[in-house]
């Protein structure tokens, strides 16, 4: 039950002059000067449908990187067949086969795949190199290593024996097909889905959101050149209702591993619930949704740290992490450095195309983000007792470019300080030094979230309560660090409430959702 041991893969550094700055960027050039034709990919086939819709760069919408090839009801209908045409095989598998694949999955990705998935990354969704190579590369890596191991730790469970009596647990793929469905924002994130339930022998239907195919047809690539036997994974471009209408009324429906917003989740688990009685089972629900995440500075803490925190934390890829920082909660001893800070830092900040490695900044994912992002600002900006610390600009005529903008409201259940906007802004609250429990009581109950946040502080008392009354507030808890980068293998990543199922991917506790154990009893 051993694997090669995992680590993380190192980050690289994309500094000037290094030869992996001189490879991504070449491959960035090579990738946009072509227009791609993507085929979705089902069963051994490489399908085109002929309904081709653009693949445009959210920072030059007017650019076409390629023509992805659309389906319809029949491609799902396909897919689930396709799926379950390769269930026996895959699932009869030994699973060193199977984790042998994924795990040469991670060492191609780690070597020539890597600059094509970054690439990929940065001109399909306008994330900067840097983000992309941990989001992307790097998680991925992990993921796919990580998991090879946990996988063993799980097939190594077995219960105790008795003389006479050999008692053993048969880990098996669940009984029918997964959907893998998955959001915009990590590439890393949307190849995990689909791979975690195939690597424990499921076979798995994935649809990725449309802002995202460009970068998820190179992991379905990925995994082919690795080894996956066709049909194992099969990848479709859908219409989200449409894939939903077939998939959730048939009949070896297992499961869905889904990362997204909660209302499309609360949607899902509302249909799978009416149609239980056409599956075989209980199919497994694992969703990460949404997330309001917050940054709680006590009266103790370092000002620069906290100012740090806020900007990484809330607009490293422009805010668009369900972990992102999004409200924060300051001492009034602390505000004026803190303020100084956040505008000082947020001066260095450059925004464009990801394609100038210097900026920070890019352009948020489409059109519909752009709109919903700028009207809660302009609401703001039109709101006598909203102060605009910073940003509050935004212009789609090139690229959906908004600037980093921090709000600073006089009430603490402040729309922006409660609804998920995803995009790059953060609200501010200024609290009394003496309020920091009662400050404490409001981030609890401010948002229906619970997915990451951060305390910073100097005070171990203050640490140790704000831990304690904010149990259920965040899956993921960071003491004097900013909310975002949970590491494979270090912060098993996952909240709960309105956040989600806290199946904490890049976990055992994740992997271990796609099994469905059988206890025999053998008696000699
Ligand atoms: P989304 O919910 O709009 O889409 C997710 C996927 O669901 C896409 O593939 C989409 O096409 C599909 N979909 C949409 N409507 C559907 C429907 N009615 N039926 C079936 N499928 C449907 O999410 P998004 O905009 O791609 O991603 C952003 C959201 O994801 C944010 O809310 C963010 O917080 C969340 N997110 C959460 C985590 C986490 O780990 N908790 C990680 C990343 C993103
Ligand atoms: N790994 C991502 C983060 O923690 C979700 O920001």
């Amino acid at each position: 039950f051993k694997v090669p041991h995992p680590v993380n893969e190192p980050v690289k550094s994309y500094a000037p002059g290094s030869p992996e700055r001189k490879e991504l960027q070449q491959t960035y050039q090579d990738l946009k000067s072509q227009q791609l034709d993507v085929p979705m990919y089902i069963g051994s086939e490489e399908v085109r449908s002929g309904n081709k819709l653009p693949l445009t760069m959210p920072h030059d919408h007017q650019h076409v990187l390629g023509y992805f090839h659309e389906g319809d009801a029949n491609h799902v209908t396909q897919a689930i067949e396709a799926a379950l045409a390769a269930r026996e095989q895959w699932a009869n598998m030994p699973w060193q086969s199977r984790a042998a694949i994924f795990l040469k999955a991670a060492e191609l990705l780690a070597g020539p795949w890597r600059a094509r998935l970054n690439a990929a990354t940065m001109l399909g969704q306008s994330k900067n190199a840097y983000q992309a190579e941990i989001d992307s590369a790097c998680e991925m890596i992990d993921f796919l290593r990580f998991n090879a191991k946990f996988m063993t730790e799980i097939y190594a469970q077995q219960p105790e024996s008795s003389p006479g009596i050999w008692n053993r647990l048969e880990h098996r793929p669940l009984e029918g097909f997964v959907f893998a469905l998955t959001p915009f924002n990590f590439t890393a994130i949307a190849g995990n889905l689909p791979a975690a339930p195939a690597m424990m022998g499921n076979v798995v239907v994935w649809k990725p959101a449309y802002t995202q195919i460009y970068a998820a047809q190179f992991l379905m690539q990925l995994f082919r050149a690795a080894g996956l036997p066709d049909g194992v994974i099969n990848l479709i471009y859908v219409d989200g209702p449409v894939a939903g209408d077939i998939i959730f009324s048939h009949r070896q429906f297992a499961g869905i591993h889904f990362t997204g917003s909660t209302v499309v989740f609360n949607s899902i688990w509302k249909t799978i619930g009416n149609n239980l009685h056409l599956y075989r089972g209980y199919p497994r629900i694992v969703g990460e949704t949404g997330g309001k995440d917050f940054i709680v500075a006590h009266p103790s803490a370092i000002a620069k740290e906290v100012a740090t925190g806020i900007t990484r934390g809330a607009f490293e890829y422009q805010g668009q992490k369900c972990s992102a920082a999004s409200r924060a909660y300051i001492p009034a001893n602390l505000w004026p450095e803190v303020k100084q800070a956040i505008v000082d830092d947020l001066e260095t900040f450059k925004m464009g195309s990801p394609e100038d490695f210097g900026n920070f900044i890019n352009a948020v994912i489409d059109e519909k983000s752009f709109n919903k992002i700028s009207k809660y600002i302009g609401s703001a900006k039109n709101d006598p007792e909203v102060e605009v610390i910073a940003g509050g600009n935004y212009d789609k005529s090139v690229g959906y470019f908004i600037e980093p903008t921090v709000l600073l409201v006089k009430d603490p259940a402040y729309v922006t300080m409660c609804e998920e906007i995803f995009g790059p802004v953060i609200t501010i609250y200024v609290y009394e030094e003496s309020q920091f429990e009662e400050m404490l009581e409001i981030v609890n109950t401010t948002s229906p979230y619970a997915l990451t946040g951060s305390i910073f502080s100097r005070d171990r008392y203050a640490i140790d309560l704000a831990t304690s009354k904010l149990l259920h507030a965040a899956g993921n808890f960071y003491i004097n660090d900013k909310p975002t980068g949970a590491v494979v293998g270090q912060q098993p990543f996952g909240g709960a409430r309105s956040s989600g199922t806290n199946d904490k991917a890049g976990s055992v506790f994740n992997l271990i959702r796609w099994t469905s154990t059988r206890t025999i009893k053998e008696t000699f």
